[in-house]
Formats: C-alpha cells, structure tokens, sequence
C-alpha cells in the first residue's frame, strides 16, 4: 500500500484545507496508530489515525465524483442548521462512508448551481482564489443604474475585505424600476455580488448562479434536482484546477437523451420547476 504525507490523505477525505490540517497537527490534535503525528509524517488508508480523539474514515480508493445541484430560495449551505431550516444537503443523494463537501455557498435567498465534491483537495482547488475560476450570475437589482457605475464596478472598489470587481459586466433589460444583469467574478467571497452593488446604493432582489468556471448549470435540471457530472464535464472541472484525470474515473458516454433520464433525480414528490 502506497503511504502518502498525512495532511494530503486527510485533506482528500474532506477533512479541512492542507494547511488547517498541517495546523492541527501542529498542535498535536492527529494521531497515527496511537502516536501524536508530525507534519512530516506519511500514513496509508490501512492506519488508524483520530482527530480529537475521533477516528476519521478513509475510503480505500476514491472515484472523484461531483454533483451539480439547482438550488431552490429558502435552503442554507450548512451541514445543520440550528434554526431548523432546510439545507441543501438534505437533498442530496447518500454517499456510502464518504461525504459531501459543497464548493463554495449561496446565500439563502440566491438560487442555482452549487457544487458537491467527495474529494476535499478538488473543492479546496476550485475554492481558492489563485485557481482563478469565474463565476457567473444573473441577477435583477433595484434602482438606476448608469455608465459611471458599471465602470467602478468593472474597474474594482473597496469593499470591507479588500478590493473587488466584476470581471464581465452584460446588461440586460430593464423592466420598470429594475434591471436584469450577467455578471462574472473571479473569487467567491462572502455575499461578494451583492456587496458590490450596494458599494453603488444599488439593491439585489435576484441573485441566481449559472456558470461556475468550465460548469453551466443545464435548463433540465429543475430547482431542487441534482445530477452527477460524466466524464466529459468532469474532466474538463478537474482540468481548470490542473488536477490530473484519475483512469478509474472512465464513465460510458449516453446520448443526451439517455443522459437526461439516467441523472435527472426528482428529489421531492411533485418536484420544483
Ligand atoms: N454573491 C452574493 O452576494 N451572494 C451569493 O449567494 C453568491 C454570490
């Protein structure tokens, strides 16, 4: 059995970032076999290593597998929520011994595409800022909007958490006191569209995400379905953060039309449109 660096097994499973697990184990919260591990330290999937004392599950081998998920208004992109209210992993497809880590959140009022991984390093990839990855939105906002503004926003402004802009900036129509936009951004911060918006007193009422990096989200899919990605999406994911193609990843292609009824999984009786 091939033993690999600690943080990178870990970190696969989804159980944080490299470096938060390099930290943990810095802090000497990782044991292997019963000994405080060392950020140098290898280990198989055959081990038994605990964080905080709770052991930790390593799948023998792992297929990277990615779901695409229409998300509806109204549902949060935590684990649990304390308040009750529905999350968007209560929707998903169960996963035997491994789990579901989402790429990245939407707000509880933004709909559409959200990414679930199992494989920890690929969400941490298309999460971070130095892949690159753009992001696109339609959105309808409230009040006018002039040249001046689209051009600070194409250009950057200060935010709370530093500099941001819209890396494309498509305008549509307008319809009364509102306006409809395609906007895409390079990052994913928190509320990072809306903020940028209201930097020019300007109030989102749609948020609605379509693309994410080489990934649209497909007209079939309704609110609240999800489907796996194939090998043709897949690997064109995995290409834009630079990770190789596993060979156990080969699916059979379907035509479109067997494609559609293979996937498309109506999640809730009567289904969302
Ligand atoms: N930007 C926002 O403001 N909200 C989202 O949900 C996603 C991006």
């Amino acid at each position: 059995m091939i033993s690999e660096k600690l943080q990178k097994i870990l970190a696969r499973a989804g159980y944080g970032s490299r470096r938060e697990l390099e930290r943990w184990i810095t802090e000497g919260r990782v044991t292997i076999n019963g000994q405080i591990a060392t950020t140098g330290d290898r280990a198989t999937t055959e081990d038994a290593i605990l964080i905080d004392g709770k052991p930790v599950h390593l799948p023998a081998y792992q297929r990277v597998r990615v779901i695409l998920y229409n998300k509806p208004e109204g549902e949060v992109c935590t684990r649990s929520d304390p308040e009750g209210r529905k999350t968007v992993f209560d929707c998903l497809p169960r996963i035997k011994g491994e789990r579901w880590i989402a790429v990245g959140r939407l707000d509880i009022a933004t709909t559409g595409l959200l990414l679930f991984t199992n494989n920890g390093d690929l969400a941490h990839k298309l999460m971070h800022p130095s892949s690159q990855i753009d992001r696109e939105y339609i959105v309808r906002v409230h009040g006018a909007v002039d040249d001046d503004m689209l051009q600070r926003l194409r250009e950057g402004v200060m935010l709370d958490d530093g500099v941001a802009r819209f890396s494309d900036i498509a305008v549509g129509e307008r319809v009364g006191t509102n306006g409809w936009y395609t906007v895409a951004l390079m990052e994913g911060r928190n509320r990072e569209v809306k903020r940028l918006w209201e930097s020019q007193n300007i109030e989102v009422n749609r948020l609605k995400r379509v693309r994410f990096g080489p990934i649209f989200l497909p007209s079939y899919v309704g609110k609240g379905q999800w489907i796996e990605l194939d090998e043709v999406p897949l690997n064109d994911l995995l290409a834009s953060v630079k990770m190789f193609v596993p060979k156990k990843n080969k699916a059979i292609p379907l035509n479109e039309k067997e494609r559609r009824n293979r996937q498309v999984k109506r999640l809730r009786s009567g289904g969302a449109k």
